[in-house]
C-alpha cells in the first residue's frame, strides 16, 4: 500500500524534477496559500538540508504542520489514502489544498474542520469515537493561521539518505531470523473483542479510527523476534518491559508492555497531551533500545510490521 503512494509521489518528483525537487529550490507559495499542487517541493530537515518528502505514515516530509500531520497519521490516513473509495487523499499538504467536492469553495483543510467538529456527519465517522478537542483545535489554528506549509520536516531523514526504502519488504540483514513465526506460540484469537492485549502486531489506530476503540496517542506491539506475524502475542513479562516516549516538548510518558507485548498511551487533551514528532526507548531495567529517529505517527505497528516497513527493520524487539 505504501509502496505505491510513495511511488505515484517519486513519480511527481520525477516530472517536476527539473524545477522543484533540484536541491535548493525554495517555496513559493502563491496569495491563497496553495502552491499550485506541487508537494515534491523542497523540504528542509533539523539539520537543514533537503529531505525526500512523501507521504503522511511513511516517516517522509510532508509539508504539513507536525502536530496536524499526527492527527492525519492516527485518525484519518486509514480511509484517506487515495485507496478508499468516496474518500479524498488526504497524505502530503498540497491533497489538503484541494478543493472539497462537497462544496469546492472550501479546501479540503477548511472542510476537515468542520466535518470533525460535525455532530451530524463527524470525521472521523462513527463507529470511531470522534476527535478531541485537542485534535480539532490544531486542525482550527492551522486553517486560521491560513494553512501555511511546514517548510521544514518533522522528521530526519531516514538512516539510508536516500528516502528510505518504504514498504522494504525484503532486508538487508534478513538471516534465519527472517522467516516470520510466533515466538511465543500465542496468538490472539477473540476477533475485535476489546481489551488491551487485543490483535497484537496490528496498527491500533489504523483500526480504531475506522472500527471504534479507543483514540490512543500511542500504541504497538513489543516482539522477542524481528519477524513475527499480525495476532501473534509479544513479549509477556518478566522482565517489565517500559516503552518511553519523549515528545517534541520534553514531555515524558512511560507505557508497560502487557501480557501480550501490547502498549498504549491514551490520548490527552490540554497540557498532558503530547506534541508530535515523539522519540521512542525501551527499557527492561537492565538493557535499553530506542529508534533513532522521530516519528509523528503514534501508531507504531504501521511501521514495525512483520517484514517492517518504512525503513523500519520489522517489529519493535525486546531491549
Ligand atoms: C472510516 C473511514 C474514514 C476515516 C477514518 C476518516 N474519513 Fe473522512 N471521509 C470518509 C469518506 C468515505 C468520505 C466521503 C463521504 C463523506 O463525505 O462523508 C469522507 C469525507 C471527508 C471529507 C469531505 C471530502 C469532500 O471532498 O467533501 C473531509 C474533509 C474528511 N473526510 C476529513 C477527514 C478527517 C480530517 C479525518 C480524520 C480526523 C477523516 N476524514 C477520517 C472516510 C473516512
Ligand atoms: C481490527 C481492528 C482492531 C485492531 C487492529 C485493534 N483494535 Fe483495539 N479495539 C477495536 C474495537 C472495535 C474496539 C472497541 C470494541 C467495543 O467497544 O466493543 C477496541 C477497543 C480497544 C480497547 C478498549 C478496551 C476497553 O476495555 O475499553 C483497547 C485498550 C484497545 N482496543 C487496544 C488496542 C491495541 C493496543 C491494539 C494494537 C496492538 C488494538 N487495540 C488493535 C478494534 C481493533
Ligand atoms: C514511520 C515509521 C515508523 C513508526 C511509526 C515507528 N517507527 Fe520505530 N523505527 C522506524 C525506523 C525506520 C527504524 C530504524 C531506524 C531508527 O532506529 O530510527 C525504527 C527503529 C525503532 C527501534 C530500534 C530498533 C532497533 O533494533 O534498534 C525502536 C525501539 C522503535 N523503532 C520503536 C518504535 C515505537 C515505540 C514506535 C511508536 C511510538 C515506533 N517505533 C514507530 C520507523 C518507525
Amino acid at each position: 500500500m505504501r509502496r505505491h503512494l510513495f511511488l505515484v509521489a517519486g513519480i511527481a518528483c520525477g516530472i517536476a524534477a527539473a524545477v522543484a525537487c533540484s536541491s535548493g529550490a525554495k517555496e513559493q507559495l502563491s496569495e491563497d496559500g496553495t502552491d499550485g499542487g506541487d508537494d515534491s517541493s523542497v523540504i528542509l530537515g533539523p539539520d537543514n538540508k533537503p529531505v525526500p518528502s512523501g507521504p503522511a505514515g511513511s516517516g517522509l516530509a510532508t509539508g504539513l504542520p507536525c502536530d496536524v500531520q499526527a492527527v492525519i497519521e492516527n485518525r484519518c490516513i486509514a480511509c484517506h489514502d487515495g485507496k478508499t473509495a468516496g474518500a479524498p487523499k488526504m497524505l502530503v499538504y498540497a491533497d489538503l489544498l484541494q478543493p472539497s467536492k462537497a462544496d469546492p469553495a472550501k479546501s479540503l483543510a477548511v472542510l476537515s474542520v468542520e466535518r470533525m467538529k460535525s455532530t451530524t456527519s463527524p470525521m472521523p465517522p462513527p463507529p470511531a469515537v470522534g476527535p478531541d478537542a485537542d485534535e480539532i483545535a490544531t486542525f482550527e489554528d492551522w486553517v486560521k493561521a491560513g494553512t501555511p506549509k511546514n517548510p521544514m520536516s518533522c522528521t530526519e531523514a531516514p538512516p539510508t539518505g536516500d528516502g528510505g526504502t518504504p514498504d522494504s519488504g525484503t532486508l538487508p540483514d534478513a538471516g534465519p531470523d527472517a522467516m516470520a513465526g510466533c515466538a511465543s506460540g500465542q496468538t490472539w484469537k477473540l476477533g475485535n473483542q476489546k481489551s488491551p492485549l487485543m490483535h497484537p502486531g496490528l496498527a491500533c489506530n489504523a483500526c480504531h479510527s475506522v472500527m471504534g476503540g479507543p483514540n490512543l496517542s500511542i500504541a504497538g506491539t513489543v516482539y522477542k523476534a524481528l519477524h513475527d506475524v499480525n495476532d501473534c502475542n509479544g513479549a509477556a513479562p518478566p522482565p517489565t518491559i517500559i516503552v518511553t516516549i519523549t515528545d517534541a516538548k520534553g514531555k515524558v510518558v512511560n507505557a508497560t508492555v502487557n501480557a501480550a507485548g501490547n502498549f498504549d498511551v491514551p490520548r490527552q487533551n490540554g497540557a498532558q497531551r503530547l506534541t508530535a514528532p515523539y522519540s521512542a526507548k525501551l527499557s527492561d531495567g537492565v538493557k535499553t533500545r530506542a529508534m533513532v529517529g522521530k516519528v509523528t505517527s503514534g501508531d507504531c505497528n504501521s511501521c514495525h510490521t512483520t517484514a517492517g516497513i518504512n525503513g523500519a527493520p520489522g517489529r519493535i524487539l525486546v531491549p
